[in-house]
């Protein structure tokens, strides 16, 4: 620790080893709640749990009978000007995410500067309905503030850490006690189209600025900074039937494997579940994939799903038929898992669906996806009916849930 301050041979503008510990160049000044102290009070301000908000004919409700979260990611701009959207959230959810407020480029805008007003706001929500709160994203190539990426671009391995550091500790710290689970790393594979940077690495400016180290370590850091909150590594297209998906779960396997051998503290393993149409569901493939995770002691979240209806029919009652049925295809394999502990779609208000903003994923006949469980006057959709029925004909595995929950 002596030589920390000098020595990095890389003394530039806002980037010498100095600034980074200090904070001073990176807006990441250690709050005074973000200090790592073990077995300390929740952060004052968020409020006690509340009493459960969710009816009795809710997903939740149902979710719970056999020992699972059911939630969505709460968009805060709707959150803020809907109170009928706000009623649904409270009416059906018992876990909340912020889609971006947690996200580095929402808390960290510019150097100097913090923002934790809106992912804030939401996890108040959520404590006084008794909902909990999954925290995403910590590390990811995306959603990084303009600022970041040439800042970790010119730094050395050493300076690249300690920023890493300081960023987990600051947002992390800050809602220390109050996260079930971080996605400490999003999206580390490659898809179909990225070059393999090793082990079924992307490309990443943290892979550049850190090397393959970087996950092992965010996993550690977390674990210093909150350690009731669950470790949890989040990962996209690795559900469907698709070949290139089967190859990407074969090396997921191979990497949890030797993260668990490493002792890295990893404690689940969260399937995006963005299911595309397109792809055909292949239950043997995912039942095989899901009962290695639970083998190794990991627990299991469905923390992004959706369903981009894109080669389903214009017609509404068909695609929502097929709709259902596709996500019934996947909820019963998900749910027939033990080590699978929650299910979070991507909203629960159709309306607000990020896919109709994606490119690649919007209609071809230009109308707007049917993807989540309520429609645009928030009525229970037949996906939801599904959703529900998934849960409530789920074999009961509560006291393995409950036990992998504590571990
Ligand atoms: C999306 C949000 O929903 C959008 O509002 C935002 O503009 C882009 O990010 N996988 C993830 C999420 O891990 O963070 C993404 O969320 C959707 C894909």
């Amino acid at each position: 620790m002596e030589d920390r301050d000098g020595g990095s041979g890389t003394d530039m503008p806002g980037l010498s080893r100095r600034a980074v510990l200090a904070g001073a160049a990176c807006g990441l000044a250690r709050p005074a709640s973000a200090a790592p102290s073990a077995g300390a009070a929740p952060a004052a301000g968020f409020g006690p749990l509340g009493r459960p908000s969710w009816s009795a004919d809710s997903l939740q409700a149902a979710a719970a009978a056999k020992g699972l979260l059911y939630g969505c990611e709460v968009p805060f701009h709707r959150f803020d000007t809907s109170p009928p959207y706000r009623q649904a959230v409270a009416r059906e959810c018992g876990l909340l995410v912020c889609g971006t407020e947690m996200k580095m480029e929402e808390v960290l805008p510019a150097p100097g500067r913090t923002d934790f007003a809106r992912g804030d706001a939401i996890l108040r929500f959520a404590r006084a309905n008794g909902q909990r709160m999954r925290g995403h994203t910590l590390v990811w190539h995306a959603a990084l503030p303009p600022w970041v990426g040439p800042l970790l671009a010119r730094a050395n391995a050493v300076q690249a850490e300690d920023f890493m550091r300081r960023w987990i500790e600051t947002v992390a710290g800050h809602y220390r006690g109050q996260i079930v689970a971080w996605d400490v790393v999003n999206e580390i594979f490659g898809n179909e189209s990225d070059p393999d940077r090793g082990g079924g690495l992307r490309d990443s400016p943290w892979l550049a600025a850190i090397g393959p180290g970087y996950v092992d370590l965010a996993f550690r850091i977390l674990r210093e900074t909150d350690p009731a909150a669950a470790g949890t590594w989040n990962e996209d297209a690795v559900e469907q039937g698709a070949p290139w998906m089967e190859a990407k779960r074969t090396k997921v396997l191979r990497r949890l494997s030797a993260m668990r051998a490493r002792g890295v503290p990893i404690k689940r393993f969260g399937l995006q579940s963005h299911l595309t149409s397109t792809v055909p569901i292949d239950q043997g493939q995912l039942r095989r994939f899901l009962a290695e995770i639970g083998a190794m002691g990991l627990g299991i979240e469905i923390t992004e799903f959706d369903i981009d209806d894109r080669a389903f029919p214009s017609d509404v009652p068909t695609r929502d038929r097929m709709v259902a049925d596709f996500a019934r295809r996947y909820l019963d394999v998900v749910l027939a898992e033990p080590a699978t502990l929650d299910i979070v779609s991507w909203d629960i208000y159709d309306p607000d669906t990020w896919l109709n903003d994606h490119p690649f994923r919007k209609r071809p006949d230009g109308l707007p996806q049917r993807a989540l469980p309520l429609d645009a006057r928030f009525q229970r959709k037949p996906v939801w009916h599904a959703m529900q029925r998934a849960f409530r004909e789920a074999p009961d595995h509560a006291a393995a849930r409950d036990k992998l929950r504590r571990a």
